[in-house]
């Protein structure tokens, strides 16, 4: 019985990687036309381009890491495809990829991935968190702490030899935050609190580079996931729990966020969505990352930056929106009527359309059948699936040939996340989980030629105002 459990189970895992890889057929087949990419030659300094509001069109910095090809829909991370990332990869090996610009042999992998998974525990932070009120904060905001909390922990920057050793004398019990262990199967789970102790820095690095900033970033990287996990145990009214040997990095992250074992599917497919939402050309969030970074500020703060960044709805929050309108139209026999309002209302369909793609975003192509494995098993998810799909065929079959509008990674993202049993306000720190792969590898490789970020502005007030003293101005003016 046991043994058909896991054939089965590994059944599933190699159908993920057979949609996938579908799917990257799908995306070349219907792209195979489409103009070979721009903007991937080596550029002679200073660089001539167009610039619109926004730094819209401006080229910023020049980079190994990863490129965008909006005409075809595809997606490139250090020369690999995304869907073979995605289809054959792990979070881990791609994030090691991202960083170190090479993928690691098997010996670095498996050290990277313990580290990785030492890098989760980090009670030190978590019993700091737990002096804000968290489940009062918008997630995104706790996060951003929680990066802060890390910095204050995990650097010695800050630190006053003598401020030091008063608070290690107030705080000696800092290092044993109490942790749900996992729960025993019984029908009312019972957890027991343990002590524990927390991980030593480490001062091993697995690939080439070793640096403080190196380690920096993988302390980021686990920290950030932990944190994550964390504020959504606190907004249930729960502990936190520590990542198991066993699991994977998406394992544990999404173990540590809802408390329950995940599925091996639900493991892959978070794997998944990890991987590609790990790096994304020079986003809003990336740049803000790089330009505090470019200050030669640190990257605990720049990784803060890019969350902050990435808090707003114009960035990583449309996967919400996404879910709440599905919910709104109510079932795939309303989607018609529902569309057609919101042509009339000229309103924006969100999930769909994309500033750089004018082809299939290659991340939902890949999100889209994923959610439909998950939709398979899960009665509750089956509609709001059902609707998705119903409405990418009527938006598609309007704007897609006459405006290149097709669903972006947002639009299959929450459907996924919300079969998975986690929350709304929860979807975009997944995001801020995956992304601080890319964050880090970026801020890494732009400081080893770095050059303070300094646009200038067009002035367009006055110029010779004369100051009058207060009681000679009137209201509403400067001058009478
Ligand atoms: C992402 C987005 C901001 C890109 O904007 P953009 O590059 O400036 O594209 P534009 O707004 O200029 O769109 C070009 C045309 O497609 C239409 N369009 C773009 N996205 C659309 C959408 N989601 N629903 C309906 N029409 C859309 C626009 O109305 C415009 O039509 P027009 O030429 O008749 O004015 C935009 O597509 C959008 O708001 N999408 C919904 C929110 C979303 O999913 N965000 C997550 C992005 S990952």
């Amino acid at each position: 019985m046991k043994q058909n459990k896991s054939q089965s189970e590994a059944k599933q895992l190699d159908r993920v990687r057979d949609v996938i890889l579908q799917a990257k057929e799908k995306a070349y087949q219907e792209t195979d036309t489409e103009p070979e990419p721009e903007l991937t030659s080596k550029v002679e300094w200073p660089v001539h381009c167009t610039v619109g509001p926004g730094l819209e069109g401006a080229i910023a910095a020049e980079t190994k890491i990863g490129y965008v090809n909006g005409t075809k829909g595809t997606l490139i991370y250090r020369g690999y495809d995304l869907f073979d990332l995605c289809a054959y990869s792990t979070f881990e090996e791609t994030s090691y990829l991202l960083l170190h610009g090479r993928l690691p042999t098997g010996t670095e992998l498996a050290r990277f991935q313990n580290l990785l998974r030492r890098k989760m525990v980090i009670p030190r932070t978590q019993r700091l968190l737990f002096s804000f009120p968290v489940e009062e904060m918008a997630p995104m905001a706790a996060l951003r702490l929680g990066v802060n909390l890390m910095r204050q922990k995990q650097t010695f920057r800050d630190k006053d030899p003598l401020l030091e050793e008063i608070s290690s004398s107030i705080a000696a019990d800092e290092d044993s935050i109490p942790m749900e262990t996992p729960p025993t199967g019984e029908e009312r789970p019972i957890f027991e609190f343990t002590g524990h102790t927390a991980d030593k820095p480490s001062t091993a690095s697995p690939g080439t580079l070793s640096s403080e900033e190196i380690e920096s970033c993988y302390n980021l990287l686990g920290g950030v996931a932990s944190v994550a996990g964390t504020i959504g145990r606190i907004r249930e009214g729960r502990l936190p729990v520590e990542p198991l040997p066993d699991l994977s990095f998406a394992g544990n992250y999404l173990y540590m966020l809802t408390g329950r074992r995940p599925t091996p599917l639900e493991e892959r497919i978070m794997d998944v969505s990890l991987i590609l939402h790990a790096d994304h050309g020079m986003n809003a969030s990336t740049f803000a990352a790089m330009v505090v970074a470019s200050t030669l500020s640190d990257i605990y703060f720049a990784i803060g930056s890019g969350v902050a960044a990435l808090s707003g709805p114009l960035h990583g929050g449309a996967n919400v929106e996404v879910v709440q309108v599905l919910e709104e139209i109510g079932g795939p026999e309303n989607v018609s009527e529902w569309y057609q309002k919101a042509r009339e209302q000229k309103r924006k369909v969100p999930g769909f359309g994309h500033r750089v793609y004018k082809a299939y975003d290659p991340r939902a192509r890949i999100l889209g059948p994923l959610a439909g494995m998950l939709a398979e098993n899960n009665e509750e998810i089956q509609p709001i699936y059902a609707t998705a799909k119903k409405l990418e065929e009527e938006v598609v079959s309007v704007l897609g040939s006459t405006k290149k509008v097709f669903p972006n990674v947002d639009f299959y993202s929450g459907i996924v996340y919300r079969s998975m049993g986690i929350p709304e306000h929860l979807y975009t720190t997944i995001f801020a989980v995956s992304r601080v792969a890319g964050w880090c590898a970026r801020v890494l490789e732009y400081l080893d030629h770095n050059r303070i970020f300094r646009p200038r502005a067009i002035y367009t007030g006055t110029l010779h105002e004369e100051y009058l003293p207060v009681d000679q101005r009137s209201p509403g003016g400067q001058t009478e």
